[in-house]
């Protein structure tokens, strides 16, 4: 018989095997469609999934944003949400907890992330600036743009490599960078950014000796060094799991160490914050806080609210506690490694090794018979949708290819993946699995699966809205 003295865990080894840290107390109920049925709601919405209604998808993993089951504590702390217009408790609590991770002078509450993105690129962005980052994100990129510059993504050659295995994919080309700041200079370069975990790269975090050497770069060029901390908590969990001396190490230590290197950041509070809105801009500059503010005024709100209800900000200040914790994030990591591994099981192509919000499974392989220009990434979100009810999302040549000024022609995107995004707490290890099955019955079909051409486009975020038919 076993006795509390005899719990010797040499010899008898603690269980291995991780679960949900949490168990559930409401549930919200899905439902299974015909395949008749998605056949149907796939040509209503144009062949993108997009435009199908959520209670359509089964298992819904188009995005890990604002998707997020709030745990019973920042339920309570909306309760306690202080609605005044100026000064409300709510917005002292958030700017603690935000200062208490991030560690920056000046927070800045925004209703999401992309909101944080336009009033920096606003402020300091011109016609004829670039900005290089390791890859931007899609709004990144179209507020860059939208404000005049060029967005560069200057991330290691590995990063557009899906089967290339490295620790840091997410890393900035570090020689590219220095190049790139010398050929250009301050005049021309406004800011360097570095997105944490690298969304649009797979999901790829970035090294703490990356975001060092990158912060190093910029200032040695008098450049302000930005984070796109959007899944902050997640790469400083890969980077106390695989980079050396950060074995152990607290995981709301590890990121004030990486806030530490930056001058400010954009966040998306709907991410590593498990808020369903919000987000905010941080900057260490009090001058160039103070511009941020008058443009937040114009159209997010007062500076003490940034367009969100302080019931918001309580439940954002919650979350960014619960995120750097150590048990959540290891189930976190484990559940998109898990969902990865099957996959690879199966001989599915995927970004290797699995990144920490999503898997990306790799359409140019997956689809060796659809040209890029045929778009085999949106295909295959469309035969994933068919086949089982999974909705992920197209990160290719739709999101991301351009055209050719002159011909017309599509210059297609480096890579062509679909993403299968984890909402935060909402989806079990067996949900999971379905995903996997519904994966699998479209690989053994695979050559039946056909390209597709666009019907539709808008002249921006086209990925968005587009529609298309099989060619
Ligand atoms: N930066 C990154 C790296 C992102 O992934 C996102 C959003 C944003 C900025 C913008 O934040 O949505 O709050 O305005 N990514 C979501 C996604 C939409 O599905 O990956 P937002």
């Amino acid at each position: 018989m076993t006795t509390l003295a005899a719990a010797d865990p040499d010899k008898e080894p603690p269980v291995d095997f991780v679960i949900e840290p949490f168990r559930i107390k409401m549930v919200e109920p899905i439902r299974l469609t015909t395949r008749e049925e998605r056949a149907r709601l796939l040509v209503e919405a144009g062949l993108n999934v997009f435009l199908v209604r959520a209670e359509d998808c089964l298992i819904d993993l188009l995005t890990d944003s604002g998707t997020s089951a709030m745990s019973q504590d920042q339920w309570a702390a909306m309760m306690c949400g202080d609605e005044s217009y100026a000064g409300a408790r709510s917005f002292y609590r958030f700017e603690a907890a935000v200062k208490g991770i991030f560690g920056f002078a000046h927070v800045i509450p925004t209703h999401q992330g992309r909101a944080a993105e336009r009033i920096l690129f606003s402020t300091l962005c011109r016609p004829g600036h670039r900005v290089p980052s390791n890859t931007h994100f899609d709004t990144t990129r179209a507020n860059i743009e939208a404000a005049g510059a060029e967005a560069v993504d200057l991330v290691i050659p590995e990063g557009r490599q899906p089967r290339t295995a490295h620790p840091f994919k997410g890393n900035m080309d570090l020689g590219a960078l220095e190049r790139f700041l010398a050929a250009n200079g301050r005049e021309r370069v406004p800011l360097v950014m570095l997105t944490v975990t690298n969304n649009s790269g797979g999901g790829q975090p970035v090294s703490m000796a990356n975001i060092r050497e990158v912060s190093r770069l910029a200032r040695k060029h008098g450049v302000p060094f930005y984070l796109d901390a959007c899944r902050f908590a997640e790469n400083a969990w890969f980077i106390r799991e695989r980079e050396a001396g950060f074995a152990g190490r607290p995981v709301k230590e590890i990121a004030r160490e990486m806030f530490s290197f930056a001058d400010g950041c954009t966040m998306s509070a709907k991410k590593d914050a498990f808020a369903n809105i919000g987000g905010f801009l941080c900057t260490n500059d009090a001058d160039l806080a103070r511009r941020e503010k008058d443009l937040l005024i114009l159209t997010e709100g007062y500076p003490t609210y940034g367009g969100l209800a302080g019931r918001d900000l309580d439940a954002i200040a919650v979350g960014l506690e619960e995120v750097v914790q150590e048990q959540y994030l290891h189930y976190r990591i484990e559940s998109t490694k898990r969902l990865g591994d099957r996959l690879t099981e199966a001989g599915i192509p995927i970004v290797l090794p699995p990144g920490g919000h999503a898997v990306y499974i790799d359409a140019r392989e997956f689809l060796p018979h659809i040209p890029p220009s045929r778009f085999p990434a949106q295909a295959l979100t469309c035969a994933l949708y068919l086949e089982g009810g999974v909705r992920g999302v197209e990160i290719g040549s739709v999101m991301f290819g351009k055209k050719d000024p002159a011909t017309g022609a599509e210059i297609p995107s480096a890579m062509e993946l679909v993403r299968l995004a984890l909402p935060r707490r909402v989806y079990t290890m067996s949900h999971l699995e379905y995903v996997v099955e519904v994966a699998k019955a479209v690989w053994r079909r695979r050559e039946s699966v056909r390209g597709l051409r666009i019907t539709y486009e808008a002249p921006m975020l086209r990925h968005f809205t587009a529609r298309f038919e099989e060619v």
